[in-house]
């Protein structure tokens, strides 16, 4: 996906950057009451609030404008230039909003009493720092974008603190609602393909671009590339198989990004490429193979399960979905577009975000359990943290190890 200064998932084009947008108005006032506890509004809509405004806070609120039942009242982001860049970017879309609260500090957000959700996309090694001060405020709901966190340990942590909170926690593991994508669960979830043998998911993309203080051309920062983006890919394997991943074996390194730029003196160290094999508990297996200097792809994102019926496939950006059986052959493949009615907004990622906001939202109305939620965030933290160690020590690595020691 994309950031308006990186692009990081499921981008699409790159977005402009928000230093380059139109000069800021000031602050805007309040549009909305405090009403000192939460609860949904008179009207009915959930009051929203973004911690962090960068690339995906911005995607968050141009997906939430158009979302009927939410909207946004407050924002946070200690960065001041952001800060202007939210307010600027609020108003200049064609949906008209009540104006929001804007805050310096995610704490005065949270005390403000504005909010009955936040969606925290802060840099990721922040999330747990975050999530607690969230998770402190009695029965609100909370979507975090991934990683959930950037080590086991901070996941962990996270999830004893939500254990005893009331409300929703959403990790923001959004490729499972990429319209394809979506489409080729439905198809491994109806039998079409039989039992799933093998996934194989290609990421074939352009390089990280630039974040707000460069947060992200540091593993330290981010969890390292196999967390930082490819927690999307590895929750998606463990989606399609319905399984548990007992091991890693990865090859990968930095071979071509970043490596001509400097920060404080230090040369970026992020992973740029890498080959990763999933084994299942039940005998399938995934592999994932990511390249971050392929702009001269067609398509970003391909992903292929193969049963012991058939085959289906997932490309994005084209939307295309094909199904073939054994039986049929070439002949036999169909192929369709796939499109989602629902998205009245296709933002940066596909429409995915939009149908991410549903979801979430209609958890909170009905108290469900989330769709994607910690043990999905965990897991898919911990299969990156495997991969790397796997490239790190030039081993196999089982998942147990990883869950076990918690780094
Ligand atoms: N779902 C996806 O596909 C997707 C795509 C890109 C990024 N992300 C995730 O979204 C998160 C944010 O990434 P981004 O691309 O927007 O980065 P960004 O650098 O564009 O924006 C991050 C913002 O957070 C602010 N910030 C830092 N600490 C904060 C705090 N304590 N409170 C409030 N704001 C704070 C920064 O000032 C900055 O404005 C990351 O976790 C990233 O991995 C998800």
């Amino acid at each position: 996906m994309t950031d308006p200064a990186v692009p990081s998932e499921p981008e699409p084009e790159p977005e402009p950057e928000p230093e380059s947008e139109p000069e800021p108005e000031p602050e805007s006032e309040s549009g909305s009451e405090p009403t000192g506890t939460l609860g949904h509004r008179g009207d009915g809509a959930v009051r929203y609030g973004l911690i962090g405004t960068g690339m995906m806070g911005t995607e968050h609120l141009w997906n939430l404008q158009h979302v009927d039942g939410a909207v946004v009242t407050a924002v946070a982001d200690p960065d001041e230039a952001m800060r202007e860049w939210i307010v600027q970017a609020a108003e200049g879309t064609e949906v008209e909003q009540p104006a929001f609260e804007v805050f310096d500090d995610h704490r005065a957000l949270l005390a403000s009493g504005l909010v009955d959700a936040v969606v925290v996309s802060t840099p990721n090694f922040t999330h747990r720092a975050v999530l607690e001060d969230v998770l402190a405020v009695d029965g609100l709901h909370v979507l975090v974008e991934k990683p959930l966190c950037t080590t086991v340990a901070d996941c962990r942590a996270v999830m004893g603190l939500a254990a005893e909170h009331r409300g929703v926690v959403w990790v923001g593991l959004e490729y499972r609602y990429m319209p394809p994508v979506a489409r080729l669960v439905t198809a491994v979830r109806d039998g079409e393909v039989g039992r799933v043998r093998m996934v194989a998911i290609r990421e074939h993309r352009f390089p990280f671009l630039a974040k707000v203080g460069n947060w992200n051309r540091f593993s330290i920062n981010t969890g390292g590339t196999l967390v930082e983006k490819c927690c999307h890919f590895f929750d998606l394997m463990n989606h399609l198989t319905e399984d548990t991943p007992t091991r890693v074996l990865a090859s990968g390194a930095q071979d071509v990004n970043h490596l001509d730029e400097q920060y404080d003196g230090a040369v970026p160290d992020v992973l740029d490429n890498a080959f990763v094999i999933v084994d299942y508990a039940g005998g399938a297996r995934a592999v994932l193979d990511l390249c971050m200097f392929a702009e001269g792809s067609v398509n970003q994102e391909e992903v292929s399960v193969v049963g012991d019926l058939g085959k289906a496939e997932a490309f994005l950006p084209s939307s295309e979905f094909r199904l073939g059986r054994r039986e049929n052959g070439p002949p036999g493949v169909t192929a369709a577009t796939v499109t989602d009615d629902r998205v009245r907004y296709e933002g940066f990622h596909h429409g995915s975000s939009y149908l991410e906001h549903l979801d979430f939202l209609a958890a909170i109305r009905n108290g469900s359990t989330p769709a994607v939620g910690l043990d999905a965030g965990l897991a898919s933290v911990a299969m990156g943290v495997a991969a790397h160690r796997s490239i790190e020590e030039g081993r196999a690595v089982e998942l147990d190890e990883v869950l076990a020691d918690g780094r």
